[in-house]
């Protein structure tokens, strides 16, 4: 059993400075004290992502990530707590060595463990007898014994223990069983989930293994793929299938092609186009672009040549464009995929007409809508819709650029298009706002709130006197909010404010989004002493206001059972008074 010592931990908080570590992955610009850029957690054009070298502190003023170097770290390359260390300490010359327990640290191990032995297995199972039909089914359809070596394609077996009966002996925990989404479970019965089925590795980023999707072999279930569920190991919108074997081709040729299967991509990279990637087994969201984007920003979508395919061709397009990413679309021909063509015609063809011909979005869009031989109302609609999506479009240089385009292909006039458009994104402003007043109203804005916040920044700040004066009246409990509770805690027991430090007793996310953002904002208090004294009153007023509340549904209850609650009322009295006082 394995833990990192608290002392490790606090070594590399102290050594791995947030600037260095934030600067390697995002290009930061200082202004004031602080270093801005553009946040590699959400899609945007104008700086939010702020810096704080000083306090050892992140926070998006955007989407509200925040925390500090190892959060960071965890949030950028989505590994747990234990693998940031590690990576920061190699980094940064820390050596970081395992004591005590950590069954955290455990957990993922085993989750790790379990996968690779599910891929050893199933892999060893496709190359015996057992696998025999799989295996020349898959080689029937182009794929290559050495694809399916370095793919460590598998097979699972008909029976309902195969994996099972491998699992058992190894003591792994209940939890770790059910989490590793490999499973099912009735009664006391522990059941192989995969059964029957051609398994297709998915491994995260450095390549490790953490999920598999299951093609149907040898029985009639109707579900063609079944895929792990989500997990601690398997996010899928972040995974991205194939991307440890083909990012460097990917960053080398500054293009991504993007597919929607798993033999698609095998087929592709066995062609020698090797700069591919697949989603597994979900839609393409924004956080797919987020990831992929830090290897290319250019992608060509593969998908389908049916009428699902193109949708979701487009959709995906939109979503690419959006998040600042240059979408082209291969035409696949029609009821074929990329696999099926490849096996047709070969990777020349794919890349001479397929790559090569690729088109943008906007015609693609048009094209497929049929736009030519639209009636002038039709295609007024298609228009709209496309300008809508220019909507969304932040960066706007690509808008102008994409209205311009739209104006071209389509024939009308750009004046007329930009009018149109302006049109369509006053209607999604007065939208966009509404939701925006939504949202903001959800933090601090009740006047208790204000002033527990109000007490949060005395205590950050630097005057001694307003400090001392929350320390000696300021009565914990009348704190609703607990993370400000928390936070207050923490600040008024250190004599000496490490605002990274104290990022780092809150672990979820939605805490440090609260936590990063108060403390990162540098609010010169003019009046602390006086803000201490005003926000302390207003607290034990609203915690006085909550008693008498109390002590009003008593005394009515006390009523209704016809006894004497006289005493109760004097009390509401007095607590009248000392409000009033
Ligand atoms: P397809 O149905 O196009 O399958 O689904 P395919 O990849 O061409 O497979 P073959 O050629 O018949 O063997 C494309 C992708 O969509 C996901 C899988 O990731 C699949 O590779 N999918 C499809 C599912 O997750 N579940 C399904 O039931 C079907
Ligand atoms: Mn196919």
């Amino acid at each position: 059993m394995a833990r990192i010592p608290q002392e490790t931990i606090d070594r590399i908080h102290d050594t791995a400075d947030i600037l260095d570590v934030v600067s390697r992955h995002v290009d930061l610009k200082k202004r004031g004290r602080n270093f801005f850029g553009l946040c590699p957690f959400h899609n945007e054009k104008t700086p939010s992502f702020s810096v704080a070298p000083e306090k050892g502190i992140y926070h998006c003023f955007g989407c509200g990530n925040g925390g500090n170097a190892v959060n960071f770290i965890m949030e950028f390359e989505k590994i747990s707590f234990v693998e940031a260390i590690q990576q920061l300490g190699d980094q940064f010359g820390v050596p970081v060595e395992f004591t005590g327990t950590d069954e955290s640290k455990e957990f993922f191990t085993h989750l790790y463990e379990i996968h690779q032995l599910a891929t050893d297995l199933y892999h060893k199972a496709l190359f015996s007898n057992r696998g025999e039909e799989a295996k020349k089914y898959l080689l029937d359809r182009g794929l290559s014994e050495a694809s399916l070596k370095l793919f460590k394609v598998g097979f699972a077996p008909t029976g309902s223990s195969f994996l099972w009966n491998a699992v058992k002996t190894k003591d792994y925990t209940r939890e770790v069983l059910e989490k590793s989404g490999l499973f099912g479970f009735s009664n006391n019965d522990v059941y192989d989930r995969f059964r029957s089925r051609i398994m297709f590795p998915i491994s995260n980023a450095s390549g490790k293994i953490i999920a598999f999707g299951g093609r149907v072999f040898g029985t009639d279930d109707p579900a063609k793929y079944m895929n792990s569920p989500e997990t601690p190991l398997y996010r899928k919108s972040e995974i991205f299938y194939g991307l440890n074997l083909t990012r460097d081709n990917i960053r080398k040729s500054e293009s991504a092609i993007l597919v929607e299967g798993y033999t698609d991509l095998i087929q592709l990279f066995q062609a020698g186009i090797k700069n591919v990637v697949a989603v597994s087994g979900t839609a393409f969201t924004e956080k797919h672009v987020q990831q992929i984007r830090r290897f290319s920003s250019k992608v060509y979508l593969a998908y389908d040549g049916d009428s699902a395919g193109i949708k979701a061709a487009l959709r995906a397009g939109y979503v690419l464009l959006k998040g600042g990413v240059e979408p082209h679309i291969i035409e696949i021909p029609d009821g074929m995929d990329p696999d099926d063509w490849i096996q047709k015609d070969g990777g020349k063809e794919f890349k001479s007409i397929g790559i090569k011909k690729a088109s943008g979005l906007l015609r693609f869009h048009l094209k497929t809508a049929g736009f030519k031989e639209l009636s002038s109302s039709e295609r007024s609609n298609v228009i709209k819709e496309i300008l809508s999506e220019a909507a969304g479009i932040p960066d706007p240089i690509i808008r102008q650029g994409f209205i311009k385009t739209l104006a071209q292909v389509s024939g009308v006039e750009e004046n007329q298009m930009v009018h149109m458009f302006s049109q369509q994104l006053r209607k999604k402003r007065s939208y966009s706002k509404q939701e925006e007043s939504k949202n903001s109203t959800q933090l601090f804005t009740t006047v208790n709130a204000k002033a527990e916040l109000g007490i949060i920044k005395v205590l950050a700040g630097d005057n001694a006197e307003a400090k001392e004066l929350i320390k000696e009246k300021l009565d914990m409990n009348q704190l609703e909010n607990d993370q400000l509770k928390k936070l207050a805690q923490l600040l008024i027991k250190k004599a000496h404010i490490n605002p990274a430090e104290i990022i780092a007793s809150f672990d979820a996310a939605e805490d440090r989004e609260i936590v990063s953002r108060i403390l990162m904002e540098e609010d010169e208090l003019t009046e602390p002493i006086q803000m201490a004294e005003e926000c302390l009153n207003t607290i034990s007023k609203v915690s006085v206001k909550e008693k008498i509340r109390g002590l009003r549904i008593k005394i009515r209850e006390k009523e209704a059972e016809g006894e004497d609650a006289i005493e109760l009322m004097m009390e509401v009295v007095q607590l009248q008074k000392e409000i009033n006082g």
